[in-house]
């Protein structure tokens, strides 16, 4: 059995985290919910800022959705924050504000599947559930030479199995968040550092030398590419967001005017004297500046995006003509309380000044 020699290393080397040293049922939902596909230094900075803002499900319930998600602006898979709130609208509703333990229970919550519910009910309520995550996958995997493919659903069941035999009664949470701290910092992927590890003496792909044979590689997946420009449009010192529609990807959160492909500036050109109230018939003089390439990769989809940034004089755009399908226009200041998606850092953050092109006005030429 691999609980003894596993409790006493995380005793001695256990990871000194936030969560863990106030561990309350909210608090444990909450940090689960952005450890999900994000680093733990990354969460470390964010996890006490969501938790004084909201305390409780109470407080998560009734706050502002773009509160919300400005407080998430960063973390990424933004579903996670919108799912949250949901849950705890939901645990408001249903359990009076408080998080329940049973794992099934938990798993009524929306946003909570069977890995969440696991890691909540046994971190903060001591019972012995299993809360299987990729980290686990491979450590079982090697543990017992299993030619596990990862995201398949037998992987899961059988190391569910597997997990839930081992798992001690008195010390669920502890066992889990071993089982966790060993995947993130020894049995890792490519160089495991089995000379240190507490289980090499039990671990089957060591015994054979295999240990990075195991777990069987996932299969390559082919992500479609999305070809985006994103034209940040001042007039004046306002810039023209929108906010994007409640469902699917990135969902509620702000962006710049997103056109499909990738545009030249004269087809930049074309698309403003289409699309926005400027007065350019007499005179087009305004600014347009390259900001570059970007790209972002989500989970099934790479975004490869052009960017650029046109500066109009207030006194030759006429607001009140501007279609509203287009967005609004912000202050610097108000844009700043937005949530963005971190696929648009690169231009949600400082502008570039590299001038390209400058259309002449016609008194000009
Ligand atoms: N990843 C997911 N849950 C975790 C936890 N409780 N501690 C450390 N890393 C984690």
């Amino acid at each position: 059995m691999i609980q003894e020699a596993l409790l006493e290393w995380f005793d001695g080397h256990h990871r000194v985290l936030p969560w863990r040293t106030d561990r309350t049922p909210y608090g444990t939902w909450i940090s689960e919910a952005m450890l999900q596909q994000t680093r733990v230094v990354t969460v470390l900075d964010y996890y006490p800022r969501f938790l004084q803002a909201f305390p409780d499900p109470f407080a998560l319930s009734q706050a502002n959705e773009d509160t919300v998600l400005k407080l998430w602006e960063g973390l990424g898979y933004y579903s996670r924050a919108r799912n949250l709130q949901r849950g705890a609208h939901y645990i408001c509703e249903h359990f009076d504000g408080k998080l329940p333990s049973d794992p099934k229970l938990l798993q009524t919550i929306p946003g909570i599947g069977p890995y969440m519910a696991g890691a909540i009910a046994s971190q903060a309520f001591n019972i012995p559930v299993p809360a299987v995550d990729g980290n686990c996958i491979r450590i079982y995997s090697r543990l017992h030479a299993l030619p596990l493919v990862p995201t398949e659903r037998s992987a899961y069941n059988e190391v569910y199995a597997r997990v839930l035999q081992d798992i001690p009664s008195d010390n669920p949470g502890d066992f889990n968040e071993a089982l966790m701290d060993l995947g993130a910092t020894i049995c890792t992927p490519k160089s495991p550092r089995c000379e240190i590890c507490p289980l090499a003496a039990s671990c089957s792909a060591m015994l054979l030398g295999k240990q990075t044979d195991f777990p069987l590689p996932k299969p390559k997946r082919i992500i479609p590419i999305e070809e985006h420009t994103i034209l940040k449009v001042f007039v004046g010192n306002r810039v023209l967001v929108n906010k994007r529609p409640n469902k699917g990807l990135l969902a509620g959160l702000f962006e710049y005017v997103d056109l499909p492909g990738q545009l030249s500036s004269e087809e930049v050109v074309s698309w403003v004297h289409e699309h926005l109230p400027v007065q350019c018939a007499q005179d087009n003089h305004y600014d347009i500046r390259v900001l570059g390439h970007a790209h972002h990769i989500f989970t099934h989809l790479r975004w490869n995006i052009l960017g650029y940034e046109l500066h109009f004089s207030e006194d030759h755009f006429r607001d009140v003509e501007l279609n509203s399908s287009l967005g609004m226009l912000v202050s610097e200041e108000e844009c700043a309380q937005l949530a963005f998606p971190t696929a648009l850092s690169a231009y949600h953050a400082a502008s570039t000044t590299s001038f390209t092109h400058r259309p002449k006005s016609k008194n000009q030429s």
